[in-house]
């Protein structure tokens, strides 16, 4: 290959998704041998005509990948990545992406930019909606299942589409939830927390990894050879490739990074980046930068090896023209099965005063609100090629479910944000005509996703307001929230009896909402992300470090429930807001369901272990189901290092399991990790699990359980 030709498997060129036909200048390039990748070439045709230039016309015959985001679905729209977390089913969510693989091969696409595997402890953060929350075994364990079902055993096989795990690294960690913001944090909390569903990902033969956008510790990542060679090369030994994110390469100018477009080739090259997405730096100056003698050949033979190496592995150079892609259907019955049941296990039931749900089929009901009858909506964030036309939405599931005559639809707001009290009066009367009132409320897809933060969560516009009006018809509110975060619900909380959190459910979000408002699935759901009360809380998550004076549960009073009189008195010197205090509204983990689960006798085989690799703590609890309907729990272990050589969190994850249960029916837990699995990056970034003191618990969410000891020699 010459070095034009080499240069040009680095770069991958952009489209506009909007563009009726192949530019000349696009086909003169893939004629040349100067592009390795298209991205967002979405019409079949056009990706069959360009890849036959390249395989057919070009000196080297290499053949094109053709990049997506496909994100959650390609046609079949399933819920948001945050909403699929919280279903903690990995068996379902590895059959979404499968799904989503064999639609958008059917299009002829053969890479998708996912997973996004980015840890985040910050609801503000618009790309929360796309994160598989705050937890790095539940990330892994995701970002394990996303890759499997894109990329299955074989990437080559019909039907599979390579997967990239982004955004690298640490992208999630954005300082004040806003995006592309720069990012502070030390070594040890980088690669105990954020860096290990990458890691994982790596592990799980993730074709590709995407660099991101931030600075981490004041180096961008897409110029960071900390990130790119050290961790990923060597230490994790990866041999995929990397690719920028969108301009992230010449954006290191914006950063202060790089001095001009060369010296963004130089840095990213140096660093380790293999292919530059959508602009030019590489494709301008990578081969002066080697004239030059600043870049070796052998870096760029490096960088170019490791992008042949996946598309020898997607099998691209026999099967460049997508064979039997007519064999994949999009949005057939067992995908929309799926999308029904993936947003239905998504469902996280917050609240269930006197267990007014589920309904009764012979209820009156109101279904009411902005989001109740928004097709675009409820798919949420990120889905280039889904249609509305496809959904099927709230209120048409209720109607067919309740029949058209006990349903009494007012939307009352026509969006989320809406400040007119127009609606306001036959929402009213829509609730006075009714048993119970179904408010679909919450944020629009808009408003979460890439460059959509927020710096106040709460429900938009006259939405707390409308709820509190509907309050004084004296009917039982139940609110159905759909959105791409944790939104603050303050006062609201108390003017309703149950609160659902269905996220941005996706294609089915009607049929499933409508499945767990009636019971006929048992919500299950359990939330991936701790949510606040406040957004001044945040960063909130369960796995922090104790401080030397944690909140005192025992002494905490909030100032506003102290008499003016008394404020002189101390209000305990510990680690918590005067106003809001130090919980969470909802712990991460947390989920109810229509039934109850009883948690008893645990047992801990051994409560002194031996500090080697195959040591195993194995912990058992019997659950058992107190209710009366079957349902599934998913039971979680927890592990408290209680004395480090750096501070340790006061629990974390470490194992979770799912049962069914039938009511009054027990099943045994039984749960058994190793001791390597307690090993976390000491200060000396030595991973090692050090001796001492344990506590464990068997639990439903990450603030109770069946509490345990065990020591480690
Ligand atoms: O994959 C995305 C990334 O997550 C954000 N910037 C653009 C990329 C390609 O569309």
């Amino acid at each position: 290959m010459t070095l034009e030709q080499k240069i040009g498997q680095a770069c991958l060129k952009g489209t506009s998704s909007r563009s009726k036909g192949l530019s000349d200048e696009l086909k003169k390039e893939v004629r040349m041998g100067l592009v390795g990748a298209i991205l967002n070439l979405t019409d079949p045709d056009l990706v069959l005509q360009i890849q036959k230039i390249a395989v057919e016309e070009s000196p080297t015959h290499i053949p094109l990948l053709f990049g997506r985001d496909v994100i959650h679905g390609y046609k079949t729209i399933f819920p948001i990545p945050l909403g699929l977390a919280a279903s903690w089913d990995m068996e379902l969510v590895e059959k979404t992406s499968k799904i989503a693989a064999n639609e958008s091969y059917s299009r002829c696409i053969n890479w998708t930019y996912a997973p996004m595997v980015d840890i985040t402890r910050d609801a503000r953060w618009g790309r929360i909606a796309e994160s598989p929350g705050e937890d790095p075994l539940l990330a892994s364990r995701l970002g394990t299942a996303y890759i499997n079902g894109f990329q299955g055993n074989d990437p080559s096989v019909p039907g599979q589409i390579l997967a990239c795990a982004k955004h690298f690294a640490a992208y999630g960690a954005a300082e004040g939830g806003r995006d592309y913001n720069t990012v502070s944090m030390s070594e040890s909390l980088l690669r105990n927390i954020y860096l290990k569903p990458f890691e994982a990902a790596a592990k799980s033969g993730a074709a590709t990894f995407m660099s991101s956008f931030n600075d981490l510790n004041g180096i961008p990542a897409s110029g960071n050879s900390f990130l790119l060679k050290k961790i990923l090369r060597e230490e994790w030994k990866y041999d995929g490739f990397v690719v920028s994110d969108w301009n992230s390469v010449t954006e290191m100018i914006a950063h202060g990074f790089a001095s001009d477009e060369k010296d963004a080739a130089f840095k990213s090259a140096s660093a380790g980046l293999d292919m530059e997405m959508t602009s030019l730096s590489y494709a301008n100056h990578l081969k002066t930068l080697i004239a030059e003698k600043k870049i070796s050949e052998k870096q760029l033979d490096e960088m170019v090896r490791n992008i042949l190496r996946i598309k020898f592995r997607a099998g691209v150079f026999e099967n460049p023209y997508f064979k039997d892609r007519e064999k994949f259907s999009l949005l057939n019955a067992d995908a929309l099965q799926t999308a029904r049941n993936a947003a239905s296990k998504s469902c996280v039931l917050l609240k269930n005063e006197n267990q007014i749900l589920p309904l009764k089929s012979n209820q009156k009901i109101a279904v009411i609100g902005p989001l109740a009858d928004a097709p675009r909506e409820q798919l949420g964030t990120w889905i280039f090629d889904g249609n509305k036309q496809d959904s099927q939405t709230p209120l048409k599931a209720l109607q067919n479910s309740f029949g058209n005559d006990n349903v009494f639809y007012a939307s009352a707001l026509s969006h989320s944000r809406s400040l007119s009290e127009e609606g306001f009066a036959s929402a009213i009367e829509a609730a006075k005509k009714s048993d119970i009132i179904l408010f679909f409320g919450g944020e629009e897809a808009i408003l979460s996703g890439e460059a959509h933060s927020r710096a106040n969560i709460n429900l938009p516009g006259l939405q707390e307001k409308l709820i509190a009006e509907l309050q004084k018809t004296g009917k039982p509110i139940v609110l159905i929230v759909m959105a791409g975060r944790p939104i603050t619900l303050g006062a609201v909380l108390s003017k309703t009896h149950a609160v659902i959190m269905a996220w941005h459910p996706g294609t089915m979000a009607g049929p499933a909402i409508s499945d767990i408002l009636l019971g006929i699935v048992n919500p299950s759901g359990k939330l991936p992300v701790t949510w606040p009360k406040e957004v001044g809380q945040i960063p909130i998550y369960y796995n922090h470090p104790n401080t030397g004076r944690p909140a005192d549960p025992q002494t905490f009073v909030a100032i506003q429930d102290i008499p003016v009189e008394a404020w002189q008195s101390s209000l305990g010197n510990n680690s918590h807001y005067l106003d809001v205090g130090y919980e969470p509204q909802f712990p991460f983990g947390f989920g109810l369901s229509y039934t109850t689960f009883s948690y008893e006798n645990l047992k801990i085989e051994k409560t002194v272990l031996k500090n080697n690799n195959s040591e195993k703590l194995n912990v058992s609890a019997v659950i058992t189901n107190t209710g009366n309907h079957t349902g599934t729990e998913t039971v979680q272990l927890y592990v408290r290092d209680i004395t480090g050589s750096i501070v340790r969190p006061v629990r974390e994850l470490k194992d979770f399991v799912q049962i069914e249960l039938k009511p009054k029916e027990s099943k045994t837990v039984n749960f058994s990790i190793l001791v390597s699995d307690l090993a976390f990056y000491n200060d000396k970034m030595e991973l090692k699990t050090e001796p001492g003191n344990f506590k464990v618990w068997i639990a439903s969410h990450a603030e109770n359980g069946l509490e345990g000891d065990f020591k480690i020699e």
